[in-house]
């Protein structure tokens, strides 16, 4: 890997408390002061840190600050400098900049000319033009800004999505591996958990995407996307309730194998239409005990196995220990229990099934689960995760006002999660859909096309034939650059 490839990750939470730093100096106090001198000084430094000579860019994509189009991550220690600084560049319109790489021979006097500018512009009607008024009089050319609009016309992360891709394709093969090797004999675990982490650092980077992705069903195989989709869940709700690191690899793990016990159930059983008579239904409520003897019987420490085999046990029991397996000796669930109890459902629930006449939407699979809440489900955790989910979760279909239909791929606003940042899908000629342009409900005031959306219903993926996943791996059609 280049160094530039690992510079901006290192560097980029530092260039935004820098900025912060500066613009806040540059508020208080007139340019000879020291202050002001050290905040430059110190900005400058974590520029060259970054790169000695090319462009920087700064820039804000669904709520988030890249450096280099690597994204920052909210942490503890930047929560609150980061979202000051996105407010700040909210309420100037703006959505980034860039300093080109001339930007280095320009004198320092220039850069808090830049900064006092962007101080002042909130003064002004129309920010961002009277900034892009006073950056020509001065003859700034070593800057650019970036507006709203120009927001839509960015293109992140391709690499991104596609390791995010073969990280799910790696995690199916996984289960199968061991699924397969533990039946005969001998599996070990040091794949599943080099891919857990993997999947946590996908979640922390983008966990839209990664939700995004467990939208992805393979109905022959479905206990392995199932498995791959569960684990990606409860890895994001476990991140969205502030779990570590190490408690986050973990839970992947169990994720991914929690119904291992269901590989040995025979296809008739496990695909059969209709009900399940007494027999088969005894046998599908075996799948947590058998799944628990291999989880056992794999080559890893003994630690690690304490810590992976509860989760799957226990991910068919109430909070109040009804459910299956029927056991004696607990006296409650375990966190990665309530969990995976959690997200399993969810995740069954919006796959289409062979016993149910039909499969959930998101948001029906949401309310379903809250009326069952207390008796089915730990209540906090299920409020956490329908507050993670959002009220049309990411990968729903939505019907508009307008007639369009609209696929959710972000909350842009992490703190509100009512107006979604959706996907426009455009039918095609063969009665499929094809990705249409990116439109924030949340914030529709400069819609380029002045056409003001609202969400009239969420709709079944399957019926009108969509696979939102596949929308996830693709780019959105790049808006304003359309002839
Ligand atoms: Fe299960
Ligand atoms: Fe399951």
């Amino acid at each position: 890997m280049s160094d530039r490839a690992i510079k901006p990750k290192l560097s980029g939470t530092q260039l935004i408390r820098a900025l912060y730093h500066l613009v806040n100096a540059v508020r208080l106090h007139q340019d000879n002061n020291q202050l002001i001198k050290d905040c430059l000084n110190q900005f400058n430094g974590v520029i060259g840190e970054i790169s000695a000579d090319e462009d920087i860019t700064i820039r804000i994509w669904r709520g988030r600050f890249h450096i280099q189009d690597e994204r920052i991550l909210f942490r503890r220690d930047n929560y609150t400098v980061i979202n000051e600084m996105l407010d700040y560049f909210s309420r100037r319109g703006l959505v980034g900049f860039c300093l080109f790489a001339t930007f280095r021979n320009t004198r320092p006097e220039n850069l808090l000319t830049l900064v006092r500018l962007l101080n002042e512009s909130i003064k002004h009607d129309e920010p961002l033009d009277w900034l892009n008024s006073q950056l020509d009089e001065a003859g700034f050319s070593w800057v650019e800004l970036y507006r709203v609009q120009d927001e839509k016309a960015t293109n992140l992360d391709p690499q991104h999505k596609e390791m995010a891709w073969n990280t799910y394709l790696a995690a199916m093969n996984v289960v199968k591996e061991v699924a397969e090797k533990v039946s005969g004999g001998v599996a070990g675990v040091r794949k599943a958990r080099r891919l857990a982490q993997t999947i946590v650092d996908l979640v922390h980077e983008d966990y839209s995407l990664m939700l995004g992705l467990a939208t992805i069903r393979d109905y022959d195989d479905y206990t392995y996307t199932h498995s791959v989709n569960v684990a990606f869940f409860a890895t994001c709700l476990g991140r969205y309730v502030g779990l570590s690191q190490v408690f986050l690899e973990h839970l992947a793990v169990c994720g991914l194998f929690h119904d291992l016990g269901k590989v040995g159930v025979s296809k008739e059983i496990l695909l059969k239409p209709g009900v399940l008579n007494a027999e088969e239904w005894d046998t599908m409520r075996r799948h947590p005990l058998i799944g628990t003897r291999k989880i056992l019987r794999l080559q890893a420490p003994h630690s690690l196995k304490s810590r992976i085999i509860l989760g799957p046990f226990e991910h068919h029991l109430n909070p109040d220990l009804t459910g299956y397996p029927q056991t004696h000796f607990m006296k409650h669930l375990s966190l990665f229990g309530k969990i995976l109890r959690i997200v399993d459902v969810y995740e069954a629930l919006t796959a289409q099934r062979s016993y149910r006449p039909r499969s959930y939407s998101p948001d029906e699979a949401l309310c379903q689960m809250w009326s069952e809440r207390g008796r089915s489900f730990d209540p906090l955790l299920l409020k956490s995760f329908i507050n993670m989910m959002g009220v049309y979760p990411i990968g729903s279909i939505l019907e508009l006002n307008t007639g369009e239909i609209g696929l959710v791929i972000d909350y842009p606003d992490e703190s509100q999660k009512t107006l979604p940042l959706i996907m426009l899908l455009d039918a095609d000629s063969k009665g499929g859909y094809i990705s249409g342009e990116l439109v924030n409900l949340a914030d529709q005031r400069d819609a380029a096309d002045g056409v003001f959306r609202s969400i009239v219903r969420g709709v079944h993926a399957s019926k009108l034939g969509i696979q939102p996943s596949q929308y996830f791996l693709q780019e959105p059609r790049l808006t304003g650059l359309e002839d």
